[in-house]
């Protein structure tokens, strides 16, 4: 009889077993709740396929602990916690879900704009504790603002529609451009340095990747129009976080509404801030995002800009299609390639 393919999926939830079981009926299945990393690749030695979301590092140490490994299906769309190089140096084949919550997204991002223009968040604190008065509650319109989209792709272009049904101005940063969509939408490219120092709303939508890293650093933050917003719901890395707290300081930024941010991975497993590996690191960044957290015109949100019902969903039967795919000899949604 001929051996089924071995899969190993990480860091699910309970809820997913079932579909992936139904969705993957020719594939030995070995589900887990925990994360991929060195310490569990072990007990994955004969993986084939495996599959992480974005809290997995698919280091080039963990992908040497997977010596059968064939395909990485990412349930996510960013996929910069997977080594790609080594991934193509073993012929690994990677996918991702590239298109699942550009919405979903996109609505967190005017979630996090809409806390930080009407003090949403400061309100909800205050009338918590039976505090009704409206002193230092004063908010500003959208309407008539200018949002400033660095990376108009999927989630960039659905956060553009949403401000332009908010009566906003338009302009966008990308390396690709599409004049159609712009006259369509109704916004206009420009280069980064017009869109920093023209927004009063900056969001970024742009993927990581080492060339992006700390992207807006001193030097770009200083250019930034006095009192903007900054939203990032891209990764963490692509801002400088001490280089925002001190635009903070500066009051060169009226606010940040950040889903992500350096540091995310530790405030969310304190345990790691005691290993001895990184320590120092670790320690840094936790004391950056504790400086962060005590603003009052900061609003931080654990990585969930992606995280609704449907979207989850939808990231399940694409890996599931993935999977599939791979398995039937004619991958789909690859990366990297
Ligand atoms: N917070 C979350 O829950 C969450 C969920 C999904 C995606 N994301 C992040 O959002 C990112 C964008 O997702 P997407 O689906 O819109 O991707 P996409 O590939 O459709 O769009 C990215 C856009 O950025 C542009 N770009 C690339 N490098 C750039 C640069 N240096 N400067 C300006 N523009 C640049 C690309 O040309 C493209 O148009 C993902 O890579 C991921 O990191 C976050």
């Amino acid at each position: 009889m001929a051996q089924l393919p071995i899969a190993h999926l990480f860091d699910l939830e309970g809820w997913e077993e079932p579909h992936l079981q139904e969705g993957l009926p020719g594939v030995a299945l070995h589900c887990n709740t925990a994360r991929l990393e060195l310490a569990t690749a072990s007990a994955a030695a004969d993986a084939e396929v495996i599959s992480v979301f974005i809290h997995s590092p698919v280091s080039p140490e963990v992908l040497a602990a997977l010596p059968r490994l064939r395909f990485i299906a990412a349930r996510s769309t960013g996929f910069d916690n997977i080594d790609l190089e080594t991934c193509h140096a073993r012929g690994i084949t990677v996918s991702n879900v590239p298109n699942y919550g550009e919405n979903t997204v996109a609505e967190h991002t005017f979630g996090l704009i809409l806390a930080l223009s009407r003090n949403l968040h400061r309100a909800y604190v205050r009338t918590a504790r039976g505090d009704f008065s409206l002193a230092g509650l004063r908010g500003f319109d959208l309407k008539d603002k200018t949002l400033g989209v660095i990376g108009a792709g999927s989630i960039g272009l659905h956060v553009i529609r949403i401000a332009r049904g908010f009566g906003m101005q338009v302009l966008a940063n990308d390396i690709r451009q599409t004049r159609l969509l712009a006259d369509v939408l109704g916004f206009r490219y420009v280069n980064l340095d017009e869109l920093l120092s023209r927004s009063d709303v900056i969001s970024l939508h742009l993927p990581y990747s080492p060339a992006v890293h700390h992207l807006l650093d001193r030097e770009r933050l200083s250019r930034v129009k006095r009192g903007a917003l900054l939203i990032n719901t891209a990764r963490g890395p692509v801002v400088d976080t001490q280089a925002l707290l001190w635009a903070l300081d500066e009051r060169i930024l009226g606010g940040a509404g950040l889903d992500v941010f350096e540091g995310e991975d530790v405030m969310e497993h304190e345990e790691r801030l005691l290993a001895a590996e990184g320590a120092e690191e670790h320690l840094r960044a936790a004391m950056r995002v504790h400086l962060l957290q005590r603003r009052e015109n900061v609003v931080l949100t654990p990585h969930i800009a992606f995280n609704s019902h449907e979207a989850v969903r939808r990231i399940l039967d694409t890996s599931i299609e993935n999977i599939r795919a791979f398995l039937r000899g004619s991958p789909q949604n690859v990366v990297g390639a």
